[in-house]
């Protein structure tokens, strides 16, 4: 009888669609700055799942907050990439973790960076980054292996709250040795292959 279909038709419809709703939904913004990103890395073949069509959370190298639909972790990971670190992640300000490791990303490490609220995980490693480090970039865990970083580590790093740091093999210079102490909460700290002098006078009370 199709008149009992009908109903019980619509009655799954409307339990399927919210779901189905949450599970793909993106927030507009960081749609937009995810396809400026996209455009600015010269639109890689990797990148081709994300289209104007189709939710940001189901693109490759993302994670979306399923409530808010905000984009808390993008992942640009070895895809050789040669470009500067693009403006337009500055406006997703819900990321959590960024990881644009192993390209060939060039020119300076944005300030912008390091003032994401809520980022706790950076990876730039593996890259052709120059400039020093910003002072904003006291960010739990980060790594920032194998660039072309140089000059002396920001003050602001000493009162910083790191848990895992690692900028081997760069062209860091002055004195690191307020990274350490035992007022800090470090799990690993990895500095070789720079040209730091240390000032280790203090060492004993580590
Ligand atoms: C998603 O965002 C909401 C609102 O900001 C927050 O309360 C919630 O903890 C977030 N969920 C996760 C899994 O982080
Ligand atoms: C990576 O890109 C550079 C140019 O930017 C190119 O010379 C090199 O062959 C590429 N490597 C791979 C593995 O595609
Ligand atoms: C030191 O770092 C540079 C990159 O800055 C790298 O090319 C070189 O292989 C590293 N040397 C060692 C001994 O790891």
């Amino acid at each position: 009888m199709p008149s009992t279909k009908y109903p019980s038709f619509l009655f799954l419809l409307f339990l399927t669609a919210p779901l189905f709703a949450s599970a793909a939904r993106c927030d507009k913004a960081d749609k937009s700055a995810l396809l400026a990103i996209k455009t600015a890395f010269n639109n890689p073949p990797d990148l081709s799942s994300w289209t104007s069509k189709t939710s940001c959370c189901t693109w490759n190298g993302i994670d979306c907050n399923a409530t808010t639909g905000r984009v808390t972790s993008l992942t640009i990971f070895a895809l050789n990439i040669s470009a500067p670190i693009p403006s337009a992640i500055s406006k997703l300000t819900a990321l959590q973790s960024l990881n644009l490791a192993y390209n060939r990303l060039n020119g300076p490490i944005p300030p912008f960076i390091g003032l994401l609220p809520e980022l706790t995980f950076l990876r730039l490693d593996g890259n052709l980054l120059t400039g020093t480090i910003p002072s904003t970039l006291t960010i739990l865990d980060l790594s920032l292996v194998g660039n072309r970083l140089t000059g002396s580590l920001p003050p602001s790093f000493a009162k910083a709250n790191f848990a895992d740091v690692d900028l081997r093999d760069n062209q860091l210079t002055g004195d690191a040795s307020f990274l350490f102490g035992r007022d800090k909460n470090l799990n690993a700290l990895h500095l070789s292959n720079n040209s730091f002098k240390f000032d280790l006078t203090n060492a004993d009370k580590c």
